[in-house]
């Protein structure tokens, strides 16, 4: 199966009024996570690598990129590769050539008119070479190097009428938005406001993004679907299941040293919460899905930083 863009994906989700889902790849074993994942679900998905996992290798974007395309060039299923919160201009050029149909430009810190600006000036960059262009507005709280920003604070939501003139004013293909969710939850307890979903989707000409999604739960995440949200981004709930399966496999077995022993359960635990997820989009194939609890017991994890 080729690698697929994103742009396809999401166009192939609206027409068929379901969601699709974006999944974070910070190791090699999320990204064969999430191929065994999609086909186990019978649906497509988007491998997104961000910022943040790209500074964890080094700043380095080619080896991980490169990986990552080619599990999906080898899966069964339609997968597409995404660059996600990207800030640095630096970043955003090199998406050109690593296989990245779309990119995520994260200008949303900046004020409204600096937002704008930025957002347009990289709308009009991956325009004129076919990438597709995410911005967010408002502001989906929990990013690393942030100051808890909580979801329910005033001024945090994004308004309608705001996000109608910024789409406007920027050419972007999707847009993020700030409705309850917040990044690196490790509990799946957030309320998301599914009235301002409809009227952002009915104020927005361009498929609305719903991040922080590893907080949502399983019905919250249908009733966004139905209401209007397209891309649904999903990072922490993998790394819980990582790092349940490696510290569960490790309590076991203290002596281990072949990472290949407890990064195989890992890789299953990961794949098997990106099924759950896929299961909750009205995917092609998907039944009625759920995500399955962490291998080993969640507590949460104050110091997490977000991985997106
Ligand atoms: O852009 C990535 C997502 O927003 C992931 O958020 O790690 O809270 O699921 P999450
Ligand atoms: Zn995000």
């Amino acid at each position: 199966m080729p690698l697929v863009s994103t742009a396809e994906l999401v166009s192939a989700a609206v027409a068929g009024r379901r969601g699709v889902a974006a999944f974070n790849v910070i190791t090699l074993e999320h990204a064969e996570a999430i191929a065994a994942g999609a086909e186990s679900a019978g649906a497509p998905a988007v491998l997104q690598i961000s910022e943040n996992a790209v500074r964890f290798h080094g700043g380095e974007l080619s080896a991980i990129a490169a990986a990552s395309a080619a599990v999906a060039r080898a899966s069964s299923v339609p997968l597409a590769l995404h660059l996600d919160h990207v800030v640095s201009a630096g970043l955003l050029r090199a998406a050109e050539g690593h296989g990245f149909s779309s990119v995520m430009f994260d200008a949303s810190k900046l004020p409204y008119e600096e937002n704008v600006r930025a957002t347009a000036d990289a709308v009009r960059w991956g325009h004129e070479r076919g990438i597709w262009v995410e911005a967010e507005l408002g502001r989906v709280g929990g990013k690393e190097g942030e100051a808890p920003l909580g979801a329910h604070a005033p001024g945090v939501r994004t308004d309608p009428a705001e996000a109608a003139a910024y789409t406007a004013a920027t050419g972007v293909d999707a847009l993020a938005v700030a409705v309850g969710s917040s990044h690196a939850m490790t509990e799946r307890t957030a309320a998301l406001d599914h009235e301002l979903i409809a009227r952002l989707r009915d104020a927005v000409p361009v498929p609305l993004v719903l991040h922080g999604s590893s907080g949502v739960p399983d019905a919250e995440i249908r009733a966004a679907v139905a209401a209007g949200m397209v891309k649904i981004n999903v990072g922490t709930a993998l790394n819980a299941a990582f790092t349940g399966a490696v510290r569960d496999f490790l309590a076991a077995g203290p002596g281990t040293v072949d990472p290949r022993k407890y990064l195989a359960p890992a890789r299953t635990a990961m794949a098997g919460t990106v099924a759950g997820f896929l299961g909750l989009l009205g995917a092609p194939d998907g039944g009625p899905g759920s995500v399955p609890g962490p291998a080993g017991p969640r507590t949460p994890d104050q110091s997490a930083p977000s991985l997106t």
